[in-house]
């Protein structure tokens, strides 16, 4: 996730950016960069770590500004690169900004601007915002930024130098978090607390489409008429390293609750109006209509992710889903062809054996589409298509925000081919799209109060094996609760499709065993019913994950965690994170290493 640090004050800046950039090195990036205005403005970035960074400054001289802005950059538009680093300089180098977010409109202001001689040097869609500024500038900044933000869509967090302006820092933001440090005769924005904390504890949030002025000496905010607007500061008392994780206890925590924005950030830039754009991905009806069978391949919880895609597509598009581990795939001798449309999914970008799924599925003729979370990984260069998904970096190990991310970028896929199918009748298609953009609102409702899950998970923290039974798309996202639950608590937990318990794994239930039962599929209340009740009568103990509309599963069950109504054909996402806080406040209880758990690796590079 990208990172941003500015400072106007009567300390030399370059070193006071340096230090805030290697404070927010913890978020994850590839790239850094600082801008410091002296004069004119100078700027120093590059590929690789803010180490690499702080030795090219020395090199560069930097000047002694006592103002500037850095940046951390996580790649999402355009490969981590030198020229892709933030800052990123107006045409005429009057202008320089650090952006985080995503402009989804770039394209359109890229073309618009060139067209009026503006030239430009990255692939980035930030670029676009310096190149904007320049063009819209009349003379006042804060008149110049409400123009600005009214011609960008999408979102952002923004740090502006202006050279007609030497001592003055701006910002505005909409939809990514911004933070303005307040100290003694100096000033800070910052992304987030970590990286102005040693300089400061007292904050002001900046709001959407606000606008923040920073002198050394004041700070004046103003909404987006260009009033001015009073703004409260609050005290913010903790410790560094605490900071670092944004305050949360571990990483894995950070991004369950950073799901919300990762989700929005995946779904909303590809909804346009009633019609859903993939990035660069053609279907054409003729494309459409040769597929005879979609391969989706992927490992551990991008396998799982594919699993609940397959039950989508298939619904809703007629074609024939397999779901593969892509380990198997690669030594099955496959059924893959130039009718096969194959999806390989993976966070990382480089999990060897998906790696080399993807390259046998182009040997045997099949059109392959990437869905990858790190931009230019090896996975997504070597697609014939790439679907980002744009979760930001991920550092725990057990996945969180990378599999839902993965499910809601199957989803878009398998209601794109419907509607270009014509399979689906319209009524559904915007109902279904409806419920896919509203999926970060209703996560966000979960993560509200998590008390209750987490009062259950405490009282099964010290279980020997747990099970998780479901149907259909509940038993596609029990997989995934129960590789999160062994994954980072070390307890055994096993997923079944809840018709199969009576074909051998009912004999393992007996008096004390917990099962966690989803049931959110209306259709299939009835037998999971009977499957809750044959647990139960073996003595074993049920708690229920179901929607608030099924609260009579909640009476027939020992115990129920409900999500908000959905579409039951979008449930998984949910049910996903219950089932990931559930794994961690179990794990948390046992005091398990949950950011690192023993013998596992983020990153699978080898077969
Ligand atoms: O980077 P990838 O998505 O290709 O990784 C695949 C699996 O290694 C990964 O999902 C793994 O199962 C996670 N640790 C699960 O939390």
């Amino acid at each position: 996730m990208c990172g941003i640090i500015g400072y106007v004050g009567g300390k030399k800046a370059a070193p006071i950016l340096l230090k805030g950039l290697q404070r927010l090195e913890y978020r994850g990036y590839d790239s850094s960069g600082i801008a410091v205005l002296n004069g004119s403005i100078r700027v120093t970035k590059t590929c690789g770590k803010v180490a690499t960074l702080c030795e090219k400054v020395s090199e560069n001289n930097m000047p002694d500004g006592v103002i500037g802005i850095g940046h951390t950059r996580w790649a999402t538009h355009g490969a981590p690169s030198d020229i892709n680093s933030h800052p990123h300089l107006s045409a005429d180098g009057r202008f320089c900004i650090v952006h985080n977010g995503i402009i989804e409109n770039f394209a359109e202001l890229k073309a618009d601007l060139t067209a009026h001689g503006i030239p430009f040097k990255s692939e980035t869609d930030s670029e676009v915002i310096a190149q904007l500024v320049q063009y819209l500038y009349d003379g006042d900044m804060i008149s110049t930024l409400r123009n600005v933000m009214e011609r960008l869509s999408g979102s952002y967090a923004v740090g502006v130098l202006c050279a007609d302006s030497p001592s003055t820092l701006y910002a505005i933001r909409k939809d990514n978090p911004l933070v303005v440090g307040l100290g003694q005769n100096e000033n800070f924005i910052a992304s987030d607390f970590a990286a102005a904390l040693e300089h400061t504890h007292n904050f002001v949030q900046l709001n959407d489409y606000e606008i923040a002025q920073l002198t050394a000496r004041a700070v004046t905010f103003f909404d987006r008429n260009g009033k001015s607007v009073e703004k409260t500061p609050y005290r913010v008392d903790w410790d560094i390293s605490l900071a670092e994780k944004g305050g949360y206890p571990h990483f894995m925590l950070k991004e369950i609750y950073e799901q919300p924005k990762a989700i929005k950030d995946t779904v909303s830039a590809r909804i346009k109006g009633d019609n859903i754009v993939l990035d660069r991905i053609e279907f054409s009806a003729s494309n459409v209509n040769s597929i005879n069978r979609i391969n989706i391949i992927g490992c551990g919880s991008a396998y799982h992710a594919g699993i609940v895609g397959k039950h989508f597509i298939e619904k809703y598009c007629r074609i024939s889903v397999n779901c593969e581990l892509a380990s198997e795939y690669i030594y099955s001798n496959p059924i893959t062809d130039n009718r096969t449309l194959t999806v390989v999914i993976s966070q990382s970008g480089e999990t060897a054996d998906s790696l080399a799924a993807l390259r046998l599925a182009k040997k045997l003729g099949s059109h392959t589409i990437a869905i990858v979370n790190v931009l230019h990984s090896a996975i997504a260069r070597e697609a014939d298509d790439v679907l980002y998904t744009y979760a930001g970096p991920e550092i725990a190990v057990a996945t969180t925000k990378g599999y839902t991310t993965q499910v809601a970028a199957l989803y878009l896929i398998g209601l794109k081919i419907a509607k270009v199918k014509h399979i689906i009748s319209d009524a559904r298609y915007s109902e279904l799209l409806n419920e896919i953009a509203r999926l970060p609102e209703k996560v966000s409702e979960i993560l509200k109060d998590t008390d209750k899950i987490k009062q259950y998970a405490q009282s099964y923290a010290d279980h020997k094996c747990v099970f998780f039974i479901g149907r259909g798309t509940d038993y596609a996202a029990s997989l995934e609760g129960a590789l999160k639950l062994k994954e980072i608590s070390y307890i055994h937990a096993e997923a079944y499709a809840a018709g199969e318990l009576k074909h051998g794994t009912i004999s393992l239930i007996e008096n004390g065993t917990v099962t966690l039962a989803l049931v959110t599929q209306e259709d299939l209340y009835a037998k999971m019913l009977s499957n809750i009740k044959a647990v139960q009568s073996r003595g074993g103990s049920v708690l229920a994950i179901s929607s608030q509309k099924n609260m009579q599963i909640g009476k027939e069950s020992d115990g129920l965690l409900a999500i908000p109504d959905c579409d039951d054909d979008v449930t998984p996402v949910l049910t996903a994170v219950v089932l990931q806080l559930f794994a961690y406040y179990i794990a948390a209880k046992r005091e398990c290493d949950i950011d690192k758990p023993r013998n596992l690796a983020k990153s699978v590079t080898v077969e």
